[in-house]
């Protein structure tokens, strides 16, 4: 399993707070699940940028994640609430609890799996996971970057500044990606995640990280869900609800457990 060394993680998390501040997924999940309140899990659930609203408009919430930066940002958001909660769990090898309404792996999750397992089968795992913990007739609702073209995402050995910033401890750095390669034919992507943070204390750490992940095809995915009992309801290719297609960035799908 690739991960940074903890000083890095923290920065990752204040990073990933000040950056991801899209609302637009959000808002998409919301009227697409509609107000009737449901029982909801999310994976993945970070600081809760997608669970924290989901509980706010009266959902009763769970949010799994193994990292502990990340969840210690959602207490500050949640005053008042009682319909929320969270706990530290590995999605891979952890359990999920059950009786869920509604399974959500949103966030570009799918194509962001720390495991060590097979990539392909991780994603796939997801997919059995979400079943078992959902009631009969409850909802999977998947949302990933996703384009018809992925040599054309993915093959660019350039680099690009991913963040740049400086945490609250006052520990500055930058993550540059590079080297990004992608086999067509097991639709590999490769590529290297370098942090570089000038820390407070004057000590300078630098990690390199070989990520190597798999991307998983619209047919892929169409062939886990029904293999598992799901049935597709509602599939876009964008927050408009475009259909996905040769101009659209993402894969957003609803489908039911029968
Ligand atoms: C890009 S963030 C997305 C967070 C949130 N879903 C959102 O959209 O804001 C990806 C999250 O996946 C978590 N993650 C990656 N692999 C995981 C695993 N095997 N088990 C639990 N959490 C994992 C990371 O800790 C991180 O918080």
């Amino acid at each position: 399993m690739f991960k940074e060394k903890p000083t890095i993680s923290k920065w990752i998390a204040d990073m990933y707070e000040q950056d991801a501040t899209d609302t637009n997924d959000v808002e998409f999940l919301l009227s697409v699940i509609g107000p009737k309140p449901k029982r909801i899990l999310e994976i993945a659930c970070g600081s809760g940028r997608i669970l924290v609203p989901l509980a706010k408009a009266g959902h009763v919430v769970t949010g799994l994640d193994f990292d502990s930066y990340m969840l210690s940002k959602i207490d500050s958001k949640t005053e008042g609430l009682s319909n929320i909660f969270w706990y530290k769990a590995d999605v891979i090898n952890d359990d999920w609890g059950n009786d869920y309404n509604i399974v959500v792996i949103a966030g570009n999750f799918l194509f962001n799996i720390i495991s060590d397992m097979d990539y392909e089968k991780a994603q796939k795992l997801l997919i059995d996971k979400s079943a078992k913990s959902l009631v009969s007739g409850g909802i999977i609702y998947i949302d990933y970057g996703y384009t018809l073209h992925p040599e054309y995402w993915f093959d660019d050995p350039s680099e690009r500044v991913i963040w740049e910033g400086t945490d609250s401890d006052g520990n500055t750095g930058k993550m540059i990606l590079f080297g990004s390669t992608f086999d067509k034919e097991t639709e590999t992507v490769k590529s290297i995640r370098r942090f570089e943070l000038h820390c407070i204390s004057g000590e300078i750490i630098k990690q390199d990280i070989d990520v190597v992940k798999h991307f998983a095809t619209l047919e892929q995915i169409h062939s886990w869900l029904s293999s598992t009992g799901f049935i597709i309801e509602e599939e876009y290719g964008d927050y408009n609800c475009n259909p996905i297609s040769e101009t659209t960035s993402r894969a957003i799908i609803k489908a039911r457990k029968i």
